[in-house]
């Protein structure tokens, strides 16, 4: 009973103009799907919001690239490349930012395949919902990724250290209901980072790991 009522609140909220501005402080004018931001999204903000890195790679920016723009506006100076799969959201998220004066550079790519640079922080809220063989959703990838959910963020874990610079961090947010905390751990071990933080919130089943290229 409490799970029903806490999903259809939440539902609710994640579909709101005029909440997402309270939270996040960003307009919605136009969009793509109804859900703005989820559990995973939260997590990751908490710990945007303590970080002040210049170089920032939103992966898998969504409709309104809304952490990176969540991040530019705490960080005025910061270069951020946001980046999405899927070319309507892609142009959706650039529409948004010229209306909330963002400037962000947003473009449309398969994990790193189009970017060309090194970042001080790369965040991703992956798709890690398991995928069941009779689903067939517009925009599958916002959400769904292989039989146990892992696919999309092994392929980003393999090769995310790549694009870090010296030093460089990535928040991986991830939501334990789908998959075990236990199982993202050696995960990003099996891909050669070591942990540096974890992040969670109360009442909210997601996580977001903080992790570095491994110096083993
Ligand atoms: C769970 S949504 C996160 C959206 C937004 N960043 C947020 O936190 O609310 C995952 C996003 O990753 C994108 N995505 C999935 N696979 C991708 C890939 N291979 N390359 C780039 N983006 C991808 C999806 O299109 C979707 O917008």
């Amino acid at each position: 009973m409490f799970g029903k009522v806490y999903l259809f609140i939440l539902n609710i909220l994640r579909s709101s103009k005029l909440f997402t501005y309270f939270l996040w402080g960003i307009k919605i004018d136009k969009y793509c799907h109804t859900t703005f931001w989820d559990l995973t999204s939260l997590v990751i903000k908490k710990e945007l919001s303590i970080i002040k890195e210049e170089k920032y790679l939103d992966m898998g920016c969504g409709q309104f690239a809304i952490l990176g723009q969540f991040y530019k506006k705490r960080n005025v100076n910061s270069k951020i490349v946001s980046v999405d799969i899927y070319d309507d959201l892609v142009e959706n998220s650039f529409n948004n930012s010229k209306i909330n004066k963002n400037d962000i550079q947003i473009i449309q790519s398969n994990l790193f395949d189009n970017v060309n640079e090194k970042f001080d922080l790369i965040s991703f809220n992956p798709p890690y919902v398991p995928q069941k063989k009779d689903d067939k959703v517009k925009y599958t990838k916002i959400r769904y990724s292989a039989n146990d959910g892992t696919e999309t963020m092994s392929l980003f874990l393999g090769k995310a250290k790549n694009f870090l610079s010296n030093d460089g961090k990535i928040i991986l947010g991830v939501n334990s209901y789908y998959v075990d905390k236990e199982k993202c751990l050696s995960l990003i071990k099996e891909y050669g980072y070591d942990i540096k933080k974890i992040t969670k919130i109360l009442l909210n089943s997601s996580i977001a790991f903080t992790i570095q290229k491994s110096t083993k």
